[in-house]
């Protein structure tokens, strides 16, 4: 007899196998119990009936506790009413690891309360289906990258540069040395451009915001891709193509946990059609004064949530906003040619209400002007002289950006908060558990 995971039991079906699982939950009568097992793989339903299995194993499924591990053995059957598909009638139960009192019930739980259990939360189905979407886009991503001729370099956590701004540093010691963690790896991606052509990180990055709000993490991952010899137009369709890849792989191969979520899989297909909408900051500015909804909106200042989110509506597709004042971007973006109010970059709007998921810039190529964009920075230079020997030596144009993981899977999945994103969210007030 195999042992198997549930996902494997449409391979088996009326053979008998051995499962490891927990119990979900549980209801019987008295010649039935229906027992929801869950196994990391997959959910499904295993039966016990009371005339075809010995007197211990029918008591014990009508007494077993949710989220007792046990071992089943029985036979693979087609369950056409089940979402899942299959299910096991059981011959035998194993207890292998008692559960008394779970805390967390079938019936509904505040957010507090979940978040507090957060290590048991994430057995729960939809939070499995999430993380289960989260690591098919994490795998995509390596997917795509290796295939269009990406070298993965790492980037340090530890650093002394602060490439998006001081304001939003984790501050440590670094031996007798202040060091920073990381808020973003591009700097150093700058350097594997230079040294490996088209390069990419993926990792851990930190911002000590003190925004609370359903799109803010203080730890989130980036996949902070840059692209030596590339103007920012060919980055911008890099960025398109990447997310109508994660968008595709995930309705490819995450069909059975989009289906638990309830994504609307339609709307997830318009989102792998290109080309993405472009549009200036300039006319993104203009339909806000326009709409009337936004009186207050003035030229030079940053959107907020609801200004992403009218914009965004307005294609329904992700949108880019290119283009933005020079003084509300960080130090490393070009410079326009004819303008020098503005910066060649862009932002990538999700739809839905989503916000920004992706920035990028194309990034300015002379030391000189870098300097004093440092300088006005509020920055010690000394920690950039390594950065700007990328100029001093074999200078090119070059572009690259930054997608925060945690917003394009909550994009994607649909869900409301980023904190369900991750499996262990820091959030301004919670580093538990
Ligand atoms: O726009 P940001 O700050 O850009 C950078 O860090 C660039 N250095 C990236 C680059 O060009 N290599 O951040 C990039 C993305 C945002 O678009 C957003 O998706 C995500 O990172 N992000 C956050 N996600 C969760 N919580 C936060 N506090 C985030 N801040 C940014
Ligand atoms: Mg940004």
């Amino acid at each position: 007899m195999e042992t198997i995971s549930i996902i494997d039991s449409k391979n088996h079906v009326n053979e008998k196998v051995k499962i490891g699982v927990w119990l979900t939950n549980k209801r019987s009568s008295g010649k039935i119990a229906f027992l929801q097992l869950r196994d990391g793989s997959a959910y499904f339903q295993g039966v016990v009936v009371k005339n075809n299995v010995s007197d211990e194993v029918f008591q014990l499924a009508k007494e077993v506790k949710q989220e007792t591990s046990m071992y089943v053995t029985g036979t693979i059957h087609e369950d056409s009413r089940s979402h899942f598909g299959y299910e096991i009638e059981i011959d035998d139960i194993e207890v292998v690891g008692e559960s008394e009192n779970y805390p967390i019930t079938p019936k509904e739980h505040g957010t507090d309360f979940l978040m507090d259990h957060r290590h048991l939360w994430l057995r729960s189905k939809r939070q499995f289906a999430i993380m289960k979407i989260r690591n098919e886009m994490i795998r995509a991503t390596y997917e795509f990258f290796n295939d269009e001729g990406f070298t993965k370099v790492d980037a340090p956590i530890l650093t002394g540069s602060a490439p998006e701004g001081t304001t939003e540093l984790f501050h440590t010691k670094y031996f007798d040395r202040d060091a920073y963690l990381s808020q973003s790896g591009q700097l150093y991606e700058e350097a594997g451009a230079m040294a490996y052509g088209k390069v990419f990180s993926f990792g851990p990055t930190f911002r000590a915001e003190k925004s609370k709000t359903r799109r803010h993490l203080i730890e989130f991952w980036m996949i902070e891709p840059e692209m030596a010899f590339m103007h920012q137009e060919e980055s911008l369709e890099i960025q398109e193509r990447y997310i109508a890849y994660l968008v595709q792989n995930v309705l490819d191969h995450c069909d059975y946990e989009l289906d638990i979520l309830g994504r609307d899989k339609d709307v997830l297909k318009r989102y792998t059609e290109l080309p993405y909408p472009r549009i200036s900051y300039d006319e993104a500015i203009k339909m806000l004064q326009d709409s009337g909804k936004f009186p207050e909106v003035k030229w030079g200042e940053d959107f907020g949530s609801p200004e992403e989110t009218y914009l965004a509506e307005q294609f329904n597709k992700p949108v880019f906003v290119m283009n933005y004042p020079k003084a509300i971007k960080p130090f490393y973006m070009k410079p326009h040619p004819t303008r020098d109010d503005v910066v060649i970059c862009a932002d990538l709007l999700a739809p839905e209400g989503y916000g920004e998921i992706i920035g990028g810039s194309e990034r300015a190529t002379d030391a000189e002007y870098l300097e004093e964009q440092i300088k006005n920075a509020g920055l010690n230079l000394d920690d950039y002289q390594w950065y700007l020997d990328l100029r001093r030596y074999g200078s090119v144009p070059h572009s690259g950006f930054g997608l925060g993981l945690e917003r394009a899977v909550t994009w994607i999945t649909g869900e409301d908060h980023i904190r369900e994103a991750i499996p262990f969210p820091r959030l301004l007030n919670r580093i538990y558990p």
